[in-house]
């Protein structure tokens, strides 16, 4: 079966089987968008409004963000796939909570077992945690989760998928914090970095 025929499967089984509270409140479901053979993997937090009209992450203005900085260093939807923690939008925008993460995530791991990137990028906390949960350590916890650790790149498996970890800040953390628009920038010149060791 093929890695798009994998993720169609994935797609079909959340509809069936994940009938929480979100699905409820939210529009479409938000699957992934981009290229099933690509050789890295975006992962970002939650749908926002026009993501939950649209029913495809990151289209509203952290997604053009996104856009921008994949653009900055050549990269397009065809070199990427792009999914998010919670498949459904949380009511106006709030953080995802545990038991929502804990709800949502199988999906992800399918997605990423069906992907099988190269490389992850976690955009935020949320996926940072997520991702790299068995990796942080109350220390890092302490001096701020993806403050600490942005930039640096950190090797993974997952039932035996090896892949590099690179967090990264949130794209739409640039649109009240600008000041991080040159830390963001510059990171991004690291995943041409780590794409080449590949
Ligand atoms: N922010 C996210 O984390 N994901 C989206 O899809 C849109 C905004």
């Amino acid at each position: 079966m093929s890695k798009a025929e994998l993720l169609e499967q994935i797609r079909k089984k959340i509809l069936v089987e994940l009938n929480d509270h979100l699905r409820e409140s939210a529009q479409n479901l938000v699957f992934g968008k981009g290229n099933p053979n690509a050789r890295i993997m975006f992962i970002g937090e939650a749908p926002g409004e026009q993501e939950d009209v649209q029913g495809v992450p990151f289209v509203g203005r952290a997604g053009r963000e996104l856009d921008k900085l994949m653009r900055s260093i050549g990269l397009t939807l065809d070199d990427a796939y792009v999914a998010n923690i919670l498949k459904y939008r949380p009511p106006n925008n709030r953080d995802p909570t545990n038991d929502e993460i804990k709800a949502h995530t199988p999906y992800l791991v399918d997605q990423i077992k069906a992907i099988q990137p190269k490389v992850v990028i976690t955009l935020g906390n949320f996926s940072t945690k997520f991702v790299l949960a068995d990796f942080i350590t109350d220390r890092m916890k302490t001096i701020g989760g993806i403050s600490f650790l942005h930039g640096k790149s950190v090797q993974k498996s997952i039932n035996g998928l090896q892949f590099k970890v690179y967090p990264l800040y949130h794209p739409a953390a640039i649109l009240y914090k600008p000041g991080l628009r040159q830390e963001l920038e510059k990171d991004f010149l690291g995943i041409k970095l780590l794409l080449d060791q590949q």
